[in-house]
């Protein structure tokens, strides 16, 4: 099973200096424009992207580079996470760079001594093992290390920073899916999403970003899950389409090798395609299959979880994102009150991104659990509480 990132502490990004963010079950950011929500959504696309050998220029061609990221007056962007592999092991993973590259790597992982494996030259062949306290001998300390590790762990250093690089690669990072019309992309000579197009078959470990590979998802939703499984996928389709739902289809192309979704009603013998779907019931659709695909995952993050989502719709969004967040650490943003309105538990799942200008960084507040419940008994939901103003009274101070 893949580690799970229980925390992540940013600084020198944009607005995020000296911030820490704890994650477990469904975290939702929530703050005005500007804030650096999705400056915490790029955070861990950067961390996703370190481990991958093209990372320098990744983070300079894709990101943008320094000119992007970099806080000014800043030197470098410094990343950390913590993990967590159940009943197994705890590390952290932390890592400076800037354009010209990683300057700092380090992997701690906490057994019963506290030492610090840190892969050189970004090369996990060649690890380097020292203590934080340091002065016994090397060879010591590494052996001390390994019993420890095979007493608690029961496994070999290496494979350890192995299991954490692991972690850290299946970060899965999304935005909202992109369901553009089939005219509209037409009309600005643009591609047509492939959502809504046919597409090459291929394996599908994950539901790729922007929803580009889910005419392959459902395709091996249906043929390789249980009818069990699939039924089940198909109650969660009507769940949010609604009962006229038969089922959703992947048709092939009369060329084959290639396959596209569409959605079959009741009583009728006709399906509709994706092409003509709306951009709602299509963005749900790839919901229920980011949900539903079985993808190995240290953290779930989603930037801007509302877009094209009727109130109704994101509520069955919701209670997708919670059932997968019981068994690993959601990170949502979002500017919708409806759903703060819905959270099962506002007060642990909400975190408030406050911009200060005065200092220009992002602080992070959390909600008074017992001062919030009480506002609670009043008011229909978090969303409605917000709206009619009242945050400052259940706010707690900002974390930093
Ligand atoms: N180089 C920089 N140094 C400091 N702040 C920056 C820099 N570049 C952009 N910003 C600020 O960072 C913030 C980025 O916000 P963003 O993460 O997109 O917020 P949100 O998603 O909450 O709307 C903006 O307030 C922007 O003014
Ligand atoms: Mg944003």
């Amino acid at each position: 099973m893949t580690a799970h990132i229980t925390s992540i502490s940013i600084s020198g990004l944009r607005t995020l200096e000296q911030f820490k963010l704890d994650l477990g079950g469904l975290t939702v950011l929530i703050g005005e424009n500007g804030s650096g929500k999705s400056s915490v959504i790029e955070a861990f696309e950067l961390l996703r992207r370190l481990t991958n050998n093209e990372f320098t220029s990744n983070y300079n061609h894709i990101h943008g580079g320094d000119g992007l990221l970099l806080r000014q007056g800043s030197q470098e962007i410094r990343l950390l996470v913590e993990l967590s592999q159940l009943g197994s092991w705890q590390a952290t993973y932390e890592v400076w760079f800037s354009k010209v590259g990683v300057r700092y790597e380090a992997i701690r992982v906490c057994a019963e001594d506290s030492t610090w494996i840190r892969p050189v030259n970004r090369s996990l062949n060649e690890l380097e093992v020292f203590s934080l306290s340091g002065d016994s001998g090397f060879r010591e300390l590494i052996s001390a290390y390994e019993s420890a590790i095979n007493q608690r762990a029961s496994g070999h250093p290496d494979q350890i920073v192995r299991d954490v690089i692991d972690a850290i690669r299946h970060i899965d990072v999304h935005l909202p899916f992109d369901t553009l019309a089939h005219w509209a992309a037409k009309s600005q000579g643009s591609r047509v999403p492939p959502m809504r197009d046919s597409v090459t078959i291929a394996p599908a470990p994950k539901l790729d970003r922007f929803g580009s590979n889910l005419p392959c998802v459902y395709h091996q939703l249906q043929n390789e899950s249980s009818r069990e499984q699939w039924d089940y996928t198909m109650e969660l389709v009507r769940m949010g389409l609604g009962e006229w739902v038969e089922s959703v289809n992947t048709r092939s192309d009369p060329g084959g090798g290639r396959i596209a979704l569409s959605v079959k009603p009741r009583h009728t013998d006709t399906q509709i395609p994706a092409a003509s779907l709306s951009d709602g019931q299509l963005a749900y659709l790839a919901f229920v299959a980011l949900t539903q695909l079985p993808t190995e995952r240290s953290v779930l993050c989603f930037d801007e979880i509302e877009l094209h989502l009727h109130p109704k719709m994101l509520s069955q969004v919701l209670y997708l994102l919670e059932v997968v967040a019981e068994k690993v650490p959601v990170v949502v943003t979002t500017h919708s009150r409806r759903l703060l309105d819905l959270l099962s538990n506002p007060a642990s799942s909400v975190a408030i991104l406050d911009f200060d200008s005065q200092r220009w960084r992002t602080e992070l507040r959390r909600f008074d659990a017992e001062a919030l419940s009480a506002w609670l008994k009043d008011y229909e939901g978090l969303g409605k509480i917000l709206d009619a103003g009242y945050q400052e009274s259940f706010l707690s101070e900002p974390a930093s």
